[in-house]
């Protein structure tokens, strides 16, 4: 059991992460929850292979209610929201709720957002059960919902009190779900340091094989690196930036997809074109380019960018959350651990790059 803390404006809350440690749930609720009465949401995908490993973790207490959520995007909506405020109101559920969210980013965000806005605010415990949400989504206190086509257009940061990584939950996880996750934690390779690049870049079949000294390393580093930059920059003023390396691009084609293709592989390509674009304005050698280009060229992943209309990419772009001024903004990187913030690109480098990334997952 490792313990990580999130330090943020006038508080802090630990990050418990490692193997089969739900159990260690029960201890921590009696310590920091004693006379709260629990509103557990699971995901029913979650539900069908570990509801009774999570009763069980959790135990008896005075007054509990389990809600299964329908898997998928879709959940994240009003709708779906409102279903949980009634079922609160409706069991007399007070200021002395905690609410437990068990699943992977859809429910953490939802769930999160239910526990943000309800009597203005209740008690939460994120327990991610997806790659995604272990290493990204539980942590950081982003919570949203979807509106009118809108990803997460309505949402608030609203922070945990507790969040616990078992990645005992891997198991039982897609393959490709996985493998999508992984898009985020090859992510933070770039991010930190070459140790962790090389770590991720020599094991990356062990980790697509969920074997667990490594995965469970890989979680670990990746939770404290997120932890840490939170700690730093809890509203996305400074440094929390660095977590957007590959989303520019990522987001542009995530949604030229009509959100059909995972987010994490879509990261994936985004980091391709990400490295091309530093290399095209001077800050990444050609040197360096290429051996930073190995780890995504393991995912060997399908070349949509053939299908994809570039100038529709590039207008996608202009409309991404993190431009200002109207000028769209890059993550870029000179080397492993050393990140360029708010970088702004003209058209025909970006388009350049979206070209030398096409041609990249033509040719591995
Ligand atoms: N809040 C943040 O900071 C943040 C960051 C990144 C992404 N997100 C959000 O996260 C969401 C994506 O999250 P995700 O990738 O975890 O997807 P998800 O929550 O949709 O889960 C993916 C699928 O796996 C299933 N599943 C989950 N855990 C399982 C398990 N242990 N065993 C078997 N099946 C399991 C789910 O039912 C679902 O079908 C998006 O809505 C995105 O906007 C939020």
């Amino acid at each position: 059991l490792k313990k990580i803390n999130v330090e943020v404006s006038d508080s802090s809350y630990p990050v418990f992460a490692g193997r089969g440690i739900l159990n260690h749930l029960k201890p921590q609720l009696k310590k920091y929850s004693r006379f709260k009465n629990l509103f557990v949401v699971v995901d029913r995908n979650v539900a069908r292979y570990h509801l009774q490993k999570i009763k069980k973790s959790i135990g008896r207490h005075k007054k509990i209610l389990y809600y299964e959520l329908k898997p998928g995007e879709n959940t994240k909506s009003q709708e779906q929201l409102k279903k949980l405020y009634s079922a609160l109101i409706k069991n007399n559920y007070g200021r002395d709720t905690l609410i437990i969210s068990v699943g992977g980013g859809v429910t953490g965000d939802l769930v999160g957002y239910s526990a943000a806005t309800y009597m203005r605010g209740v008690q939460l415990i994120q327990i991610p059960t997806t790659l995604l949400a272990a290493v990204d989504s539980s942590i950081g206190g982003k919570t949203a919902i979807n509106f009118n086509g809108y990803k997460n257009i309505i949402g608030s940061f609203y922070h945990p009190d507790m969040v616990l990584i078992d990645s005992e939950f891997l198991n039982t996880l897609p393959p490709k779900e996985y493998k999508a996750g992984m898009g985020e934690v090859i992510k933070y390779a770039y991010i930190s340091s070459p140790d962790l690049y090389n770590l991720m870049n020599d094991n990356f079949e062990r980790i697509l094989k969920k074997e667990a000294k490594i995965t469970d390393e890989i979680i670990l580093r990746c939770a404290a690196i997120k932890s840490g930059v939170v700690s730093n920059d809890e509203k996305e003023n400074g440094l929390r930036k660095i977590l957007n390396f590959g989303h520019t691009y990522g987001h542009a084609i995530e949604s030229a997809t009509g959100f059909k293709v995972r987010h994490g592989f879509c990261v994936v390509y985004g980091i391709v074109a990400e490295l091309f674009l530093s290399n095209k304005i001077g800050v990444l050698s050609r040197k360096k380019l290429t051996r930073y280009l190995e780890l995504p060229g393991k995912f060997r992943l399908k070349n949509i960018l053939d299908d994809l209309d570039f100038e529709q990419l590039y207008q996608n772009m202009l409309t991404d959350k993190k431009n200002r001024n109207g000028k769209i903004n890059f993550v870029l990187l000179s080397d492993l651990g050393k990140i360029l913030l708010d970088v702004e690109a003209g058209k025909r480098d970006i388009l350049y790059s979206f070209e030398r990334a096409r041609k990249f997952f033509n040719n591995i």
